[in-house]
């Protein structure tokens, strides 16, 4: 009895303490708005209802934030984020707070010093030195693959011709990840013939560990989740994966040393990046290209799943689609060129909308490093910043009445000119937005109008969204499919 008294009180005195010292934080955060906010816990309890819940609360506080034009926070246990719709405060925060906030941690025992979650001060150095490689001159050389893999995409679609609505999103997430295998590493995984192998079972089973961790408070902590079976799991598929990188990668340069690698023609990011001035350890290559093909694989074939959903309910801006590809490509039936995707108009604006209407990075988490004055306020150094382009992208201050509307045609260029750079961020802004961005939108169009060009796409409107690191519809990407009489 006495063990408990003392332990009571000994926490009691630790949280007084803690409070005490964080006083200026408490005092700065009372001045903010915001909802749902209750003792201790703060907005925790809102990842108790799951990943649908979360998003449903955090769209009422953007409503809050949106009628306010102002700032607003949340508490996740003893972290304050300050969120903001506003864009030019969100430009301040995403030119000036480089640093990750610490929910990125998870994905560090996975990813370690890779762009994605490395410390800002390695990541300056290494960004520096893989920016050229992803030089659009660079990744122009990889549409011959994104057309391969698209072409493999309509085949193996061809199974759901006529019947009743499928997932679209476990077809277009193998034609990604055998794109990003390829270009990132030079491996031809045919995942869309095989997509059931260990290392694959591997990421998913880490993806959905790191996703748990993230919705389940108790988890959190290092001490709690060492002592759950899932601690052994998530070591387990993680060596799993970086056994399979570690092979690639020593097999890549022991040909580099031996003067083996290909001299012409195209070259996989993994060989650009030993053949830079920088000479990266095995480990951090295995880092980086790890980052790369997850940071590159389900964002990507997401954006595509969704502007399915999009134009199969859209009968409209379908056929306008389908209308430039005819334009483009007349009766052949050949691969698309950079030729034939710097024509794509109409379709990169569809992308571009969808990317709007369904942002799949829907929140951004930041630390602020040293005071950032705002528009109304001055933020203190080791706040968490939560930009949140999924609500920004749907606030009707910023784009009218009609937000919640599908209208490619709000990216012609003359209405683009007119808005904020940060009120569009699909790639985040600033010298941390997507490396991944050119490779992104190429893939995107090569994949759309290779689909589209031959299948007519029907849909029902998308209700339901939830939050699992990315955005996803509760009910799947659920399309049908008709062979189109003519393919252009
Ligand atoms: C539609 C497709 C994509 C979207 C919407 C997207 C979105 C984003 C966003 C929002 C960030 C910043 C995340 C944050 O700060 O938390 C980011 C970072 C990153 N993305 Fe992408 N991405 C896409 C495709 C790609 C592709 C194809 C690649 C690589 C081939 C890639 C590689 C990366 C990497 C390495 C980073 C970390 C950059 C850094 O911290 O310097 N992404 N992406």
């Amino acid at each position: 009895m006495f063990v408990f008294v003392l332990i009571f009180m000994v926490t009691v005195l630790y949280y007084i303490n803690f409070r005490r010292l964080r006083k200026p934080l408490y005092e700065f955060s009372e001045r903010m708005p915001t909802i749902g906010e209750v003792p201790v816990l703060g907005h925790t309890h809102w990842f108790i209802g799951g990943p649908e819940r979360l998003l449903e609360n955090i769209r009422k506080l953007a409503e809050l934030v949106d009628s306010s034009g102002g700032l607003s926070k949340i508490w996740i246990g003893p972290s304050l984020y300050v969120v903001s719709l506003n864009p030019e405060d969100v430009q301040k925060i995403l030119e000036n707070c480089l640093e990750k906030d610490s929910s990125y941690k998870f994905l560090q025992t996975w990813l370690g010093n890779g762009l994605f979650v490395a410390p800002v001060e390695l990541w300056k150095v290494h960004r520096r030195v893989l920016l050229p490689i992803f030089h659009n001159r660079v990744i122009e050389d990889y549409i011959e693959v994104f057309g391969q893999q698209g072409d493999v995409l309509v085949q193996r679609l061809a199974e759901q011709v006529g019947k009743p609505e499928f997932d679209v999103y476990k077809y277009i997430t193998s034609c990604m990840l055998d794109i990003v295998f390829e270009t990132a590493m030079g491996e031809k995984m045919d995942v869309q013939h095989n997509p059931d192998t260990p290392y694959l079972r591997a990421r998913n089973c880490v993806m959905s560990i790191i996703n748990m961790r993230l919705f389940k408070a108790w988890l959190q902590p290092d001490a709690l989740f060492n002592l759950t079976p899932y601690a052994k799991m998530q070591k387990e598929n993680i060596d799993l994966t970086h056994k399979f990188t570690d092979e690639v990668v020593n097999k890549k340069r022991a040909l580099f040393e031996s003067g083996g690698l290909q001299k012409e023609g195209r070259k996989d990011l993994l060989e650009l990046l030993l053949t830079r001035d920088m000479k990266f350890t095995n480990e951090e290559l295995r880092e980086h290209i790890d980052s790369i093909t997850i940071a590159g694989n389900d964002t990507t074939a997401l954006v595509v799943s969704y502007a399915l959903l999009l134009l199969g309910s859209h009968e409209e801006e379908q056929d306008r689609v389908y209308e430039e590809l005819k334009g483009i490509f007349g009766d052949s039936e050949r691969l698309p060129t950079k030729e034939d995707l710097n024509k794509m108009d109409y379709l990169e604006r569809v992308i571009k909308e969808t990317m709007r209407l369904y942002t799949v990075v829907p929140i951004i988490g930041r630390k602020t490093q040293k005071e950032l004055q705002l528009s109304n306020v001055t933020l203190p150094a080791g706040v968490g910043c939560a930009v949140a382009p999924f609500v920004m992208h749907r606030s009707k201050r910023l784009w009218g009445p009609d937000a919640d509307c599908f209208n490619p045609d709000r990216f012609l260029p003359e209405h683009s000119a007119k808005r904020h750079p940060c009120a569009f961020i699909p790639f985040s802004f600033g010298a941390r937005n997507c490396i991944g961005r050119h490779f992104g939108m190429l893939a995107m169009k090569s994949i759309l109008a290779t689909v589209l060009r031959t299948y007519k796409v029907t849909s029902r409107t998308i209700d339901r969204l939830k939050i699992e690191i990315l955005l996803f519809p509760v009910p799947g990407h659920m399309i049908s499919i008709h062979k189109r009489n003519t393919a252009c």
